[in-house]
């Protein structure tokens, strides 16, 4: 009974109110937080945790409006009302029930009726309610309790078990502080009627109270229980009270139990003594007074008091809480229940002065209160980061969990790293990258404040998996997922949907949020995320959608018949020359909004790119030149030095006239140099691919589709919503607009492309083959989260592949599928199956597997290579190492070429060339490839065009020139940039790989050391620099031959300083790249510190002199 009370206050009232260690854990900005006893200004605190649990007075640091909010929502959560009214019902067929038993079977209306000794007859039913209510809300979990909430009424169970136990209380008491409390309220809400009613209810209540105790006490009670009962409940409460009460209350306390326990104990023990003679009469009068209450209007029915007395309980507390609360500080919770100086850092940062309205109604919904999952859905540029962002927070400050912010593209995290840096200096927490090789699994224990991890989506899969196998889960609080529709992005939405579900499967509190443009389906996610959705087409620009046809532009409109509605022709006057140059008109629609506005001009292939932009600047008036020239010559020649002197000749030719291209074929520094031009308006053109559409925030006043395609593939809708998307600035253009060129030949099917719904998001735990249905059940074994096929089908029934078996199981059933990836896993000797066929147990390879994130199919192929590689591994260049984690699905994305291959092969040394020939490309193949002749013996070509990768490598870790090595071996320097990323993130891969299997030991050190070399494939001085999130080479050396060598340097660095001597680093920028060094100099020092720690603590199981004398 107790434990229900505790239930529905704890329901009620919200997590607020804890003992002063658990909100410390969960709620006390760290600014807040101070040890030492409860001040003696908090008194409705104390009195709220007297009311909960026999627990010492704690203090309420919350936030009014946090407190009011649950307050509210509580008021209105019809089913917790209705629990109240099932809760009377059970008790009264439960108390019919027990009469029954006891042989009252023939007067079961009078067992809920007791007598008081001072005629409040409402007090004593209400007891009676009070402790049948709990137990009813006891036994029914309240199914749509917030996550969050369950746990903590987990840990209050726990702790009131744990309190018992000290106490030494054997038996379960019948709530003593519930008597105690609905006393309180009872009296409260007494006093309350009594000024209405007095006359009359005490007339009814004495009657009343008279007969009911008079036949309940007659049966109960023996009059030795009554001198007993008289005797024990006042010492014992008396004694309790006394010890457990703070000193304040001890003495208001003990005297009131006492007191009223000895009254009450004597005045039952008399009227027992009375009644006992006029048994007879009861039912007499019960029937008489019963029908005197039925008929009387201003009777209150039970549950309306017992709401009326929990209610005004717990207002009272709200409010008092509240006032010490305020007293204490003024600044908790108004800005969505975090403090204000959050809404400052937005306006400072951010520039974010207020919040769009669809924003603030999201944060207000019922189920985000509640933490209950959230998949939100608005049109691009619709501002769905923010209300993520300041969720975010909300976990990490006011609930004090760690969080997981997943984003498609390293780039995305890096930017979102420096982007909330300064939050995270400012508000006391982590802000900690995981994106190509970086972030520790698992990551590093935070005793003093709580981190975000901003990860890749591979990145996020494994630091789950590191979560769930230390048994962490319970501290990541809130998982957000940016574009959510990747999961229908093949075998990355798979990893995607495996994270997401090991994360509904393995911690229920842990809230998930989804946030996307383009859903099709919201419904089927919701029900794979049990999410609620929200929903909102807000734009804070317009956009007009237009496509070209022949000389005409026409307005994009569904309702029209063909959906394309005439709007005005093109009258551009073209000579011969330029119409059969630019036959689409691109250079009259850009010129059109160039110089003065911005314009973005898709286009479908790479090269594409480059000769529109080179096409557009050859027709450009001179006037263009002007347009900010001098920025623009910093521009060039800071293409120039991030290419250690090279430029490319592309961009030289264009970027005088504020034109640049933009796809992957550039290197980092230049795609970034490119957009941060583009972005202040030094550019105002870029011909792009459509990767920038995803994520930058990079919009253009017009955005320009050159052709519905991306290389051979027609546009998907998704694609081209994104990409229209990226048109208007919000705060700059009133209006953004996009034009399709189309053919003739593409008008129907362009039809379909603008205005078909949203294409449907499909699992992709069956692509290529069921592979990530294949590495889901590895991980699912390796992990212990499952360890029979049972366990596995109950696994995978909380997958979206569930949800939507019928669309994408197509040749077998569900689990026809499951056994046969069993079958494959066994196999492939990654697990083991019992000989009844049910527990499944993961071998030391498929642990490895796993914890190395290494794709199934090259599992093996890589155990035999790394095997193989122990026999005669060549120490005296890194060539072997190299070739080791060189990825084997970039295989596919390069040819070698033969003559380069051979001359390369040339330079190799003497025991170069014979490990090359070891691993099987001797020498003789790529002489006679070279020659251009045919060569007998086939050589197996994966690991001839794995060694040519190795070769480009092994050619940049000499030598670092990135353009030097992408010119020698015909390669864009952005592929080669890819490749060496990939490298270092595989060759993180392979260490963990070789870390689960003894006989690879010799590897890890050296792995180790090479994935450091191929992650930062520079100068080794501009390594600590470039460790900071966003510092690319070329700003490292800018940062360096301005005097700033270490970490230490640029953490301590005056962002004024830095701009003044870094050439063209904007203030903004130099603020970021502070704060992210600050952070990461944080984060370095924390990390020494709990090693510290961890080191100078005393193990708990340390061998004492008496265990060894025992010994
Ligand atoms: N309340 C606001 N007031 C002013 N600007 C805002 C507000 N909310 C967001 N923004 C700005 O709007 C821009 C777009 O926001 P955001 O990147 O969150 O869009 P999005 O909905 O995620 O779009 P996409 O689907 O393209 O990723 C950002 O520059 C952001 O700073
Ligand atoms: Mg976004």
């Amino acid at each position: 009974m107790n434990a229900g009370r505790l239930q529905l206050k704890v329901k009620r009232v919200s997590s607020r109110k804890r003992s002063r260690d658990s909100l410390k854990t969960y709620l006390t900005p760290a600014s807040k937080r101070g040890g030492g006893p409860c001040p003696q200004q908090c008194p409705t605190a104390c009195r709220v945790s007297s009311m909960m649990a026999d627990t010492p007075p704690v203090e309420f640091c919350s936030d009014s409006e946090d407190l009011f909010g649950d307050y509210d929502s509580i008021l209105e959560d019809s089913s917790l009302l209705a629990k109240l009214d099932d809760a009377e019902q059970n008790e009264r067929q439960r108390n019919v029930q027990t009469s029954a038993q006891n042989g009252d079977a023939d007067q079961p209306d009078f067992t809920g009726l007791r007598a008081t000794k001072d005629g409040v007859q409402k007090r004593v039913s209400e007891d009676v309610l009070s402790d049948s209510i709990l137990d009813g809300l006891t036994d029914e979990p309240f199914e749509d309790l917030p996550p969050s909430q369950l746990l903590f009424q987990e840990q209050m169970k726990e702790s009131v078990k744990r309190s018992r136990l000290q106490d030494g209380e054997t038996t379960s008491t019948p709530s003593k502080n519930t008597e105690r409390n609905t006393e309180r309220n009872t009296e409260r809400n007494t006093e309350r009627n009594t000024d209405r009613n007095t006359d009359r209810n005490t007339e009814r209540n004495t009657e009343r109270n008279t007969d009911r105790n008079t036949e309940r006490n007659t049966e109960r009670n023996t009059e030795r229980n009554s001198e007993r009962n008289s005797e024990r409940n006042t010492e014992r409460n008396t004694e309790r009270n006394t010890e457990r009460n703070t000193d304040r209350n001890t003495d208001r306390n003990t005297d009131r139990n006492t007191e009223r326990n000895t009254e009450r104990n004597t005045e039952r023990n008399r009227e027992d003594e009375s009644k006992r003679t006029s048994r007879r009469s009861v039912a007499d009068q019960l029937k008489r007074t019963m029908l005197c209450n039925a008929a009387s209007p201003s009777s209150v029915s039970r549950t309306a008091v017992l709401k009326e007395a929990v209610v005004s309980e717990e207002i009272s507390v709200a409010m008092q809480a509240m006032e010490t609360v305020s007293s204490q500080t003024t600044d908790l919770g108004p800005f969505f229940g975090l403090p204000s100086k959050v809404k400052d850092l937005m306006h400072k940062l951010r520039g974010i002065q207020t919040l769009y309205d669809w924003q603030e109604t999201c944060l207000n919904l019922d189920c985000v209160q509640r933490r209950r999952n959230l998949i939100y859905s608005l049109p691009t540029s619709g501002g769905k980061t923010l209300v993520a962002e300041i969720l975010i927070l909300r976990e990490l400050l006011c609930r004090k969990k760690d969080c997981l912010f997943i984003l498609p593209y390293i780039s995305l995290v890096q930017e979102k790293v420096r982007g909330l840096a300064s939050f995270g200096l400012e508000l006391d927490f982590m802000v900690e990258e995981y994106a190509g090789s970086k972030g520790r699994f698992p990551p590093v224990k935070r005793r003093n404040n709580n981190s975000l991890y901003i990860a890749t989506i591979e990145k996020a899969h494994s630091l789950v998996n590191s979560l769930i196998e230390t048994g962490r889960m319970e501290n990541l609080g809130l998982v957000v997922v940016d574009e959510l529709h990747m999961l229908g992005d093949g075998s990355r939405g798979a990893i995607i949907e495996m994270t997401l579900s090991k994360v509904l499967y393995t911690s229920r509190a842990t809230q998930i949020i989804g946030m996307s443009a383009t859903l099709g389906n919201i419904k089927d996610l919701q029900t794979f995320l049990k999410a609620e959705n929200y929903t909102n087409d807000f734009r804070p620009v317009q956009l007009k959608e237009y496509v070209k046809l022949n000389d005409s532009i026409y307005e994009v409109d569904p309702r029209e018949e063909d959906c394309f509605r005439f709007c005005r022709p093109l009258n551009f006057k073209y000579s011969s020359g330029m119409q059969k140059l630019d036959p689409d008109h691109i250079i009259a629609l850009v010129t059109e909004v160039i110089p003065t506005h911005s314009c973005l001009v898709f286009c479908p292939t790479k090269k594409n790119c480059e000769n529109v932009a080179g096409m557009i600047c050859k027709y450009l008036k001179e006037d263009f030149l002007q347009h900010r020239q001098e920025e623009k010559s910093v521009l060039l020649q800071h293409l120039r030095d991030s290419g250690n002197g090279s430029l490319c000749p592309v961009l030289r030719r264009t970027v005088p006239y504020g034109l640049a291209y933009h796809h992957s074929g550039l290197t980092s520094e230049e795609r970034k140099l490119v957009e941060e031009a583009y972005s202040s308006g030094v550019l105002c053109l870029l011909a792009c691919t459509s990767t920038l559409a995803a994520g930058i925030n990079l919009p253009a006043r017009r955005v320009i589709l050159r052709s519905p395609y991306v290389a051979a593939d027609f546009l998907k809708r998704s694609q081209y919503k994104q990409m229209v998307g990226r048109a208007g600035r919000a705060g700059i253009d009133t209006v953004g607009e996009s034009i399709l060129i189309l053919q003739e030949k593409d008008r129907n099917m362009a039809r379909t492309l603008v205005c078909a719904p949203m294409e449907k998001c499909f699992s992709n735990l069956m692509h290529d083959e069921g592979k990530g249905l294949l590495s889901l059940i590895l991980s699912l074994v390796g992990l212990n989260i499952t360890s029979s096929c049972d366990q596995v089908r109950d696994f995978l029934r909380g997958t979206l592949l569930y949800v939507q078996q019928e669309q994408t199981c197509v040749r077998r059933s569900l689990w026809e599928e499951v056994q046969q990836c069993v079958d494959v896993l066994k196999e492939k000797n990654l697990i083991t199956v019992s000989a009844d066929g049910q527990t499944l147990q993961v071998t030391q390879l498929g642990k490895a597997t796993y914890k190395g994130s290494v794709d199934l199919t090259y599992s093996e192929v890589l155990y035999g290579d790394l095997s193989k590689g122990l026999e005669g591994l060549l120490l005296n260049s890194n060539l072997h190492l190299v070739y080791l984690v060189t990825p084997y699905d970039m295989i596919s994305q390069c040819k070698p070429d033969w003559m380069t291959f051979f001359r390369q092969f040339t330079l190799l040394s003497a025991s170069e060339q014979k490990m090359s020939a070891a691993v099987g490309v001797p020498e003789s193949f790529v002489a006679r490839k070279a020659a251009g002749q045919t060569v007998k013996k086939t050589a197996n070509m994966e690991v001839v065009s794995r060694m040519y990768l190795a070769l480009v490598l092994f050619s940049l870790l000499k030598e670092t020139n990135l353009w030097s090595v992408a010119e020698r071996f015909q390669l864009s320097r952005g592929f080669i940039q890819t490749l060496l990323s990939s490298s270092s993130a595989f060759c993180s891969c392979v260490l963990h790989f070789t870390e689960e299997l003894e006989e690879f030991w010799p590897f890890r050190a050296l792995l180790s050391e090479l994935t450091k070399r191929l992650s930062y494939c520079v100068r080794a001085e501009l390594i600590p620099l470039m460790e900071v999130a966003g510092v690319m080479e070329f700003r490292a050396k800018q940062l360096h031959d301005a005097g700033y060598k270490s970490l230490t340097h640029l953490a301590n660095a005056d962002p004024s300083a830095l701009c003044s001597s870094i050439e063209n680093l904007f203030k903004k920028q130099a603020n970021q790249i502070v704060a992210s060094a600050k952070m990461l100099l944080n984060e370095k020092a924390a990390a020494l510190q709990e090693e510290v720690d961890e080191l100078l603590t005393l193990p708990l199981d340390l061998p004492r002199a008496a265990d060894a004398e025992r010994h």
